[in-house]
């Protein structure tokens, strides 16, 4: 039986407005329950424990991510009070405080996916890396030379460099604080650039056109609705400013948002 099943056995709740499916983080879970339900989260959180023997702990989503770091509020709900984990993806080891970094497992399969473009002997640059999935993965499971990984959150790269440690990765350079102050080190220097921030990263598009040697290639995400014109031009506007030649080559849905959104990688070859 799920989850859905067995709590529309326990509680006297409507089967449509019961939660169906939840994160996994290592052995943390993040659920998402809609406040007419309040008074049985609890319980929720206990029978999820009792249905994933992996599972140790349970918190609810308490807000949308926000903020410069892109972290939410979390509510704990039951069984072991930690928020640090170890998540697997892809034979990778990624260590984490969950509540102060961004880490989405949802990623994962757009992760592997990305990295079959990497060819090998590439120098690739990391913008907005987090604890390190993008570049740990890299490293691990391709033949690109170097990776470099550029994080603001002192948190995200306390983790990120244990998980450079922990997975040997040892062509990782992390490197901490603003992508508009440390990218320029790296000018001219990258066959490619790969831009996991959606919501403002295309304010960083002329920071990754700048760091690409002559012909080389950004993984821009973003959130837009199914017209990309808008995003595009944005990305045309940088190329022109900098007088380089940019061209999008491939455009894909990634994962949906909401309704009318939905989060899409843009990659661009730039000349
Ligand atoms: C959406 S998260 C992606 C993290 C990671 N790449 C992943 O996929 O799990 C964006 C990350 O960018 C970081 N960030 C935001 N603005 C930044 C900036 N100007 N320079 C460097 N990092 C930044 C945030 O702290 C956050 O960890």
């Amino acid at each position: 039986m799920n989850l859905k099943q067995i709590l529309s056995k326990k509680l006297n709740v409507k089967k449509e407005k019961l939660p169906k499916s939840f994160d996994q983080i290592g052995s943390i879970s993040i659920i998402d329950i809609p406040d007419e339900l309040k008074k049985y989260e609890r319980i929720i959180g206990q029978e999820l424990i009792r249905l994933h023997k992996n599972i140790k702990t349970v918190y609810k989503k308490g807000s949308a991510r926000s903020g410069i770091y892109r972290t939410r509020k979390l509510n704990y709900l039951a069984g072991e009070r930690t928020e640090i984990t170890e998540h697997k993806e892809f034979g990778c080891k990624l260590r984490m405080n969950i509540r102060r970094c961004y880490f989405s497992p949802r990623e994962g399969t757009e992760r592997s996916r990305l990295i079959k473009q990497i060819r090998k002997g590439e120098t690739i640059m990391v913008f907005f890396a987090g604890i390190g999935p993008y570049p740990i993965l890299i490293s691990r499971r391709t033949k690109a030379k170097n990776i470099i990984g550029i994080e603001l959150n002192p948190v995200a790269v306390k983790y990120f460099r244990e998980n450079v440690k922990i997975n040997k990765a040892k062509n990782v350079s992390v490197i901490e604080g603003d992508v508009r102050k440390k990218a320029r080190k790296f000018y001219g220097l990258c066959d490619r650039v790969i831009m996991p921030l959606p919501e403002t990263g295309y304010k960083y598009l002329e920071e990754a056109i700048k760091c690409l040697k002559k012909e080389g290639t950004i993984n821009f995400y973003c959130f837009s609705p199914d017209d990309l014109s808008s995003i595009k031009e944005k990305i045309m506007r940088a190329g022109k400013r900098l007088t380089r030649k940019v061209k999008i080559i491939e455009q894909r849905k990634v994962l949906p948002y909401n309704a009318r959104i939905s989060k899409w990688r843009i990659d661009i070859r730039v000349y």
